[in-house]
């Protein structure tokens, strides 16, 4: 991590708007990009809740042609962004936009990249691997955590080869962001629970990364701040809007830091694991954070120290080594209080399944900046102790 201004930072954001009513000015955007069709990528979930009919509508209303494509799954597929940029180009759209969790949002990304970019999805796999501008992107996301909206990855399933890939470029940074509380209050308890986790997750990989600096740190810590007070309140009162909207900023900062800042081993291995076994990608995340922390913590101890602070654990006094105890116990009761205490094991993971697992991992992209080196056998042991 970077304390040192001197060194040079770039910061990509998409244009945001943020707030309730967000959505709404979905048409405007579409029409200011000159929509002649646009392509909505949504799943059935979104649909069943009301979402993907009003954006519809309001194209409608703005006399712009629409299609629809809700053919995504949980873990976005290779064969999902393949169909869907088939829709794309058979139906002659220029405008895409997103409505739903980061499933929709990556599916989107990945399908506008193979618009335009042809040949098969699977050769975007990486950092900057894509030549040609895509379509104009608008995206509203109806969950607090993927932060797909603002950030510069997709990540896809291959199925095939049961691995989930990165894709990683400021190409595919949205044009824009409507983001809007509202949408996120038809998220079950734990969904709501997954992507907030999530969303702390990329704070604190984005904190402690090697790619991280001032102008994501304070994003990074604010998210912290948000996601650590307000999502135990949330999950005891989900209908309480305002803290639905403080989630939301905390996932959206968290976004913006870590699009940024790049991540580290939990989702590197979190990656591995939901591509060989399709959980959920925050589950996986929880499972395996305090784990990580435990690991990392010898290479980012004064950046750590911060993190235990800015969850509210009083550090004044204690050891560097008490520090370290005091913020997994904080990381493990918040998970408690969000109700996502499981363990590998519990989840299908056994022992045999570790050293593919770690091969995985140990080429996934978000590998690269974390703040301790790793081989397999760094890998492999996290794995075993999160068992
Ligand atoms: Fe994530």
């Amino acid at each position: 991590m970077a304390d040192d201004i001197s060194i040079l930072r770039k910061f990509v954001s998409p244009e945001i708007i943020f707030g309730i009513g967000a959505r709404h000015s979905v048409a405007n955007y579409a029409k200011n990009f000159g929509a002649r069709r646009v392509l909505i990528v949504s799943d059935p979930g979104v649909k069943a809740a009301g979402w993907l009919e009003e954006i519809q509508d309001h194209l409608t209303e703005e006399n712009i042609d629409w299609v629809s494509f809700i053919g995504v799954s949980p873990n976005p597929r290779t064969e999902e962004v393949m169909k869907g940029a088939e829709v794309y180009l058979a139906n002659d759209c220029n405008v895409i936009v997103a409505i739903g969790g980061g499933s929709p949002m990556d599916c989107a990304k990945g399908i506008g990249i193979v618009a335009t970019n042809k040949g098969s999805i699977l050769d975007y796999n990486g950092v900057d691997t894509i030549g040609s501008p895509i379509p104009p992107l608008v995206f509203i996301p109806t969950t607090a955590g993927s932060s797909a909206d603002v950030s510069q990855f997709a990540i896809i399933s291959d199925p095939i080869e049961r691995v989930k890939f990165s894709i990683i470029s400021k190409t595919i940074v949205p044009d824009v962001a409507l983001i809007d509380p509202e949408t996120a209050s038809s998220m079950d308890s734990f969904l709501t629970a997954c992507t907030g986790i999530d969303a702390l997750v990329h704070a604190i990989e984005a904190f402690v990364s090697t790619g991280a600096g001032p102008l994501t740190d304070m994003h990074a810590l604010d998210a912290i701040r948000l996601i650590n007070e307000n999502l135990p309140a949330l999950l005891m009162t989900p209908d309480d809007l305002h803290l639905r909207e403080q989630i939301m900023l905390g996932s959206m900062k968290a976004g913006l830091a870590f699009s940024n800042a790049i991540l580290g081993a939990v989702h590197a291995m979190s990656h591995s694991l939901g591509g060989y076994l399709d959980l959920p990608h925050g589950l996986c995340n929880a499972m395996l954070l305090e784990h990580v922390i435990a690991y990392n913590y010898p290479n980012a101890k004064d950046r750590f120290k911060i993190i235990a602070e800015t969850m509210n654990v009083d550090t004044r006094g204690l050891t560097s080594e008490q520090i370290k105890q005091r913020l997994m116990q904080q990381v493990i009761l918040l998970k408690q209080q969000v109700g996502i205490n499981q363990t590998l094991t519990v989840n299908g993971v056994h022992r045999t399944d570790i050293p593919i697992l770690s091969d995985h991992a140990l080429v996934d992209p978000c590998l690269l900046t974390n703040p301790r080196p790793s081989n397999k056998r760094d890998l492999a042991t996290v794995y075993e102790e999160a068992l």
